[in-house]
Formats: C-alpha cells, structure tokens, sequence
C-alpha cells in the first residue's frame, strides 16, 4: 500500500505537566522513571499523529537526566517525527523545564524513541514516509538513519546472544536471574 508522504509539522507534539509531590522522590526532584513516562507520551503522540493508526514503542535509546526537575516546575516536552522506514517512526523528544516563578527556561533530558506501528490486532503494518522541509528537519532525518544502523547492529548482537536461552517454565522466583 501506498501513502503519500507525511511533513514533520503535521505530527509535532507538545505536552506540558506541573510537577507535584506524586512525582518526585525524597528529594522533591521528579523521579527518572516518571520522566520517561511523559517522554514515552509525548513521542506516542507524534507516531500516532503521523501513522494515524496503533503503535506500540519499540525501544528508547540512551538518555541523560541533565539536570534535576523541581517540585513545583513546569515540564515541558516536545516531540518530532525524525524519520519513518517500514513499518517504524524514529521520534525525538526534547525536554525543558521552566520555573514558574523566575520564568527561566533550562534543558534538562533528550531521547529518541523508536514506535512500531500495528494493526487493532497488533500486526505490524507500513507507515507513510516523512518529507523533511527545513534544514533542521534534515540533518535530523539524516542523523536518524545513521542511528537505525547502530541499533540494528545491536539487535542483531543481542539475538545472537539470545540464541540458545531457554523460555523459563513456571514463576520466575526473586534472586534467580
Ligand atoms: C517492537 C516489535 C513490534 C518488533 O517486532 P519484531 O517481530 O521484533 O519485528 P522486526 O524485528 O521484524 O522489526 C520490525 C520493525 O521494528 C523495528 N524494531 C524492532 N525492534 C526494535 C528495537 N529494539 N529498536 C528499534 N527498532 C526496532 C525494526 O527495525 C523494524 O522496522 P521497519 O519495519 O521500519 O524496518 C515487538 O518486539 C513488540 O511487540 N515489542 C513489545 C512492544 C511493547 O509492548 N512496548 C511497550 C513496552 S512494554
């Protein structure tokens, strides 16, 4: 099947989050799993606006806490469709957080993510193409292409590794690894 091609505008996303006490840990910082929770969201929304159907995340690469998030700051993340190949949507998300009371803004994480597309019935199913307009847009799409290579090196390194484990049979008991 056939789509037309897809401009990165038409997916771009942005979601915007107060941080409260539920959030953070003794410290009153946001927790890092919580992070990339929103981070893993905000990049759904951009495979979802540009597949226009289910997607399910594949995989979050590498990613540095640069600096500590606040209770009490505002979160803010924004995500961009890299690149699309097959049936998978290279995204990255960018995160800052601004402090509401000096009004400053800092960045403090940044990701790529990679969603599958699937059908109602979880079959993976092609994805239209991205047109990359600006400058930016592609040095990103690009970059993105070099990085599927990258990963599919790995994966294809941590199958073989994988080759030969045994399915664990019953309950998986605390302290056997
Ligand atoms: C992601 C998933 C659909 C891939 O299925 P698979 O049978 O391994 O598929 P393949 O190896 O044929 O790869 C399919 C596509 O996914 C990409 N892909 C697969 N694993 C990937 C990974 N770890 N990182 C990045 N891309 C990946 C492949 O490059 C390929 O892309 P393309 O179609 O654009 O060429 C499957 O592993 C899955 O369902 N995982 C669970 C997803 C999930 O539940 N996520 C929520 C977290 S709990």
């Amino acid at each position: 099947m056939h789509f037309p091609a897809r401009s990165v505008a038409e997916s771009q996303s942005e979601m915007t989050e107060l941080i409260l006490p539920n959030d953070t840990n003794t410290l009153n910082n946001l927790l890092g799993g919580r992070l990339m929770h929103f981070i893993d969201l905000v990049g759904a929304m951009a495979a979802y606006r540009h597949s226009r159907t289910h997607v399910v995340t594949a995989s979050m690469d590498h990613i540095d806490f640069i600096a500590p998030v606040h209770v009490g700051d505002l979160l803010i993340l924004k995500s961009s469709l890299n690149r699309a190949f097959n049936t998978s949507m290279e995204v990255g998300v960018k995160v800052w957080v601004e402090n509401t009371i000096a009004g400053t803004h800092r960045h403090v994480a940044s990701a790529y993510l990679t969603f599958v597309a699937v059908d109602s019935q979880g079959r993976r199913v092609p994805v239209p193409k991205v047109q990359p307009e600006t400058e930016e847009e592609k040095r990103r799409y690009e970059d993105a292409g070099r990085r599927r290579e990258l990963r599919q090196k790995e994966l294809e390194l941590k199958r073989a590794a994988r080759k030969g484990e045994i399915e664990v049979q019953g309950s998986v008991r605390p302290g056997r690894v």
